[in-house]
C-alpha cells in the first residue's frame, strides 16, 4: 500500500518517555486494547479524565477487523478529540504481538508509534534476527520496539500455546543488548484470555514470579518490562454474562493486588484487552435482557462505552498508578 506518513503527524507519540517516567515513579502505564470506535472513545475519555499517560494497541487481527487505514484517521481522531478537552495527555498508537516483521513495517508506514514484534515462540538466535530486524527499521522512523522472551499460555492472536515457558532471567541481557529493544515482554505466570488459572471453588490463582520479575530486574535495572495477560477477569462481569444467557464457567484472573505489586517494580505497561471485552459482553447482555425493544445500537453500545470508561477509571486510578502522571 502507499506510504501515508508517520506517527508524529498525527499527534502520537512513541513510549519511551512514557516508559522512563513510569519505572521512575513506580506506576505502570496501561495498555488498552481496541477494536472499534466505542473502546476507543472509552479509552481516551477515562485517561482524559484521569490524566493518564495511555497506550492504545491494536493486534493483527484487531487491524484486520477494523482497517489499517480506518485505524491511522480513528487514532488522529483520538488525539484531537482529547486536545480539543484541553489535555496533553501523551497517546501511544502500538501493534500488539506483530508477528512478521512486514506486518511490523506496514503498521509503522501506517501511523504506528510503536510495535511488538513477537519472536517469543521461535528459536532464541532466531528470534534476536528477527527482533533486530524490526529494530533497525523502526528506530529509523523513531519508533519503539517491544520484544517477548519467555511464551505466556493461551492465544497470542494467530500463535497459540498451551502451556508457558517462564522467561530466563539469564537470557535477558544478551537479549536486550543484542536486538536494540526498548522494552522487553516477560512471562512469570499470566497467559492471556479470560481462563488463566484453573481452581477450585474456594481456592487462590497460584501467585505470579515475582522472583523471576526480580531476578530479571536485578539483571537490567531500570530497563522498561512489559506485562501481558494482565486482565483481572472482573467476576461482577463474568456473573452479569452468566446470569443474562452466557456461560463463562471457571474463569479467573490476576489478583489487582499482584497487578499494584507488578506495577511498582520497573514492569512500566500493562496489557488489558479481556477486562474490556467483559464489560462490553456484560452491559450489552444486561441492556438487551432489560429492553427487549431496543433495536436502536447506540443504545446498548453507549451502556457498554460508559461501562468501559468506569472500569479504565478504576484501573488508572486504583491498580496501575497511572491517574495523575499525565
Ligand atoms: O494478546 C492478545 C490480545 O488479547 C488480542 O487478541 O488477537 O483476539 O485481537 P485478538
Ligand atoms: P488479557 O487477555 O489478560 O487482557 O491480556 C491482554 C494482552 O496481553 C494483550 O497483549
Ligand atoms: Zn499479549
Amino acid at each position: 500500500m502507499s506510504r501515508q506518513g508517520y506517527y508524529q503527524e498525527l499527534g502520537l507519540v512513541n513510549t519511551r518517555d512514557m516508559f522512563h517516567k513510569a519505572v521512575r515513579g513506580g506506576y505502570a502505564v496501561p495498555a488498552y486494547n481496541f477494536n472499534n470506535l466505542e473502546q476507543l472513545q472509552a479509552i481516551i475519555s477515562a485517561c482524559v479524565e484521569t490524566a493518564s499517560p495511555v497506550i492504545v494497541q491494536v493486534s493483527k487481527g484487531a487491524r484486520s477487523y477494523a482497517n489499517e487505514t480506518m485505524l491511522r484517521y480513528m487514532a488522529m481522531g483520538a488525539v484531537q478529540m482529547a486536545r480539543e478537552t484541553g489535555s496533553q495527555i501523551p497517546i501511544a498508537l502500538h501493534l500488539d504481538h506483530g508477528d512478521s516483521f512486514e506486518l511490523c513495517q506496514a503498521c509503522i508506514e501506517s501511523g504506528f508509534s510503536s510495535v511488538m514484534i513477537d519472536g517469543s515462540h521461535l528459536a532464541y538466535e532466531d528470534n534476536i534476527a528477527l527482533t533486530r530486524k524490526v529494530v533497525e527499521f523502526a528506530h529509523h522512523h523513531e519508533v519503539t520496539v517491544e520484544g517477548e522472551l519467555g511464551v505466556l499460555a493461551g492465544i497470542e492472536d494467530e500463535v497459540q500455546a498451551e502451556h508457558s515457558t517462564y522467561t530466563r532471567p539469564e537470557e535477558v541481557e544478551d537479549f536486550v543488548a543484542r536486538t536494540g529493544v526498548d522494552s522487553l515482554a516477560i512471562s512469570i505466570g499470566t497467559s492471556h484470555g479470560a481462563y488463566k488459572f484453573k481452581v477450585g471453588p474456594d481456592e487462590e490463582p497460584p501467585p505470579l514470579r515475582f522472583d523471576i520479575l526480580y531476578e530479571i530486574e536485578k539483571r537490567i535495572p531500570g530497563f522498561p518490562i512489559v506485562l501481558h495477560g494482565a486482565s483481572s477477569v472482573v467476576p461482577e462481569y463474568v456473573d452479569l454474562i452468566n446470569l443474562y444467557g452466557g456461560r463463562m464457567e471457571g474463569a479467573v484472573g490476576v489478583s489487582e493486588a499482584q497487578l499494584r505489586q507488578a506495577a511498582a517494580s520497573s514492569v512500566c505497561k500493562i496489557n488489558i484487552d479481556s477486562d474490556g471485552r467483559l464489560a462490553v459482553t456484560a452491559k450489552i447482555r444486561e441492556y438487551l435482557a432489560r429492553h427487549p425493544e431496543e433495536f436502536d445500537p447506540r443504545k446498548y453500545l453507549g451502556a457498554a462505552r460508559s461501562e468501559l470508561v468506569a472500569l479504565i477509571r478504576h484501573k488508572n486510578q486504583n491498580v496501575l498508578g497511572s491517574a495523575g502522571q499525565a
